[in-house]
């Protein structure tokens, strides 16, 4: 797509949340370069406000940094309050967070709070922003997913079910605004250097070599992403990813979630 033609679908302003690091940082940085003004949503002000102000200089565009913990329950009306009137033609529901090891071990608060950022923010902000987009009969939203989301995953059961959540609400209103002139993507990386793994307390080098092998860098993951926007439904990037996927559908789910249980819980689960 053009710039000019992907400004005219997706701009002027462009919502990231879970821009300070990672996936979201590398979104901001594409989305600049694609000429979008930005809104820079995550608890740490500080990365929000160098970001931001790096892109503004580099790409000449216009950001506003809104830090935020989007775990809260009443996050929205702050959100709306610093957003005001600007247009925001395409939303990154891309904050996340995940945790490993036993289900029953875990802290059930630390659970809620998952469900709470990868489940509960995305919900109400595709509602609000949604609704704006469909009226405007223009815009996209991409659902951050994941291939765990694909495989049920023990000792990283509830993040993958988050994001079985998230591909599942995404690859629905792919359907249902597709005729309103608003494109839904839901993206499913797979393992990605970011500071994912840190917060989630998995040591990768403690994995089989082909899956380490399989890890891949955030531009490569974001390129995909804004490649397959308003082309298609779910976007799987990276070869080997893909032939993961594919095997799930010729080996039985028991064999494939028994596999997955088993890295996972080498890496620290
Ligand atoms: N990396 C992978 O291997 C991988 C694979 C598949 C899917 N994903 C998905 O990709 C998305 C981005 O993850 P990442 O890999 O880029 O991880 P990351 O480097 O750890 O970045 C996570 C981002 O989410 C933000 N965040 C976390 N909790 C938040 C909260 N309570 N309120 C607001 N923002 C919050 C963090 O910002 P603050 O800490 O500043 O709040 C940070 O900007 C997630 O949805 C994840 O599930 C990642």
């Amino acid at each position: 797509m053009s710039k000019q033609r992907f400004a005219d679908q997706y701009g002027p302003w462009a919502l990231i949340t879970g821009a300070s690091a990672g996936l979201g940082a590398e979104f901001a940085r594409q989305l600049a370069a694609s000429g979008l003004n930005l809104v820079l949503v995550a608890r740490r002000a500080d990365r929000l406000n160098e970001l931001g102000e790096r892109l503004q200089r580099e790409s000449g565009i216009d950001t506003l940094s809104v830090p935020l913990d989007l775990s809260r329950p009443d996050f929205m009306p702050d959100l709306e309050q610093a957003v005001g009137d600007r247009e925001i033609g395409l939303l990154v529901n891309n904050a996340g967070f995940g945790n490993t090891g036993a289900f029953l071990k875990g802290r059930l608060e630390d659970d809620l709070r998952m469900l709470d950022v990868n489940c509960r923010a995305p919900l109400i902000l595709t509602h609000a922003l949604g609704n704006a987009m469909t009226q405007r009969g223009r815009g996209g939203v991409i659902m951050l997913a994941s291939v765990a989301g694909l495989i049920p995953n023990p000792y990283f059961a509830h993040y993958a079910a988050t994001k079985a959540w998230d591909l599942f609400l995404g690859e629905g209103l792919h359907v249902e605004l597709k005729d309103k002139g608003v494109d839904v993507l839901s993206l499913c990386p797979g393992p990605t250097r970011t500071e994912f793994f840190d917060v989630a307390e998995v040591d990768e080098d403690k994995w089989p070599a082909a899956a380490r092998k399989m890890i891949m860098d955030a531009d490569d993951v974001v390129a995909a992403a804004l490649k397959g926007l308003g082309r298609r439904s779910v976007v799987i990037p990276g070869w080997s990813n893909r032939l993961l996927v594919g095997s799930t559908r010729v080996t039985p789910r028991s064999v494939t979630s028994a596999l997955a249980g088993r890295v996972m819980k080498m890496a620290g689960g």
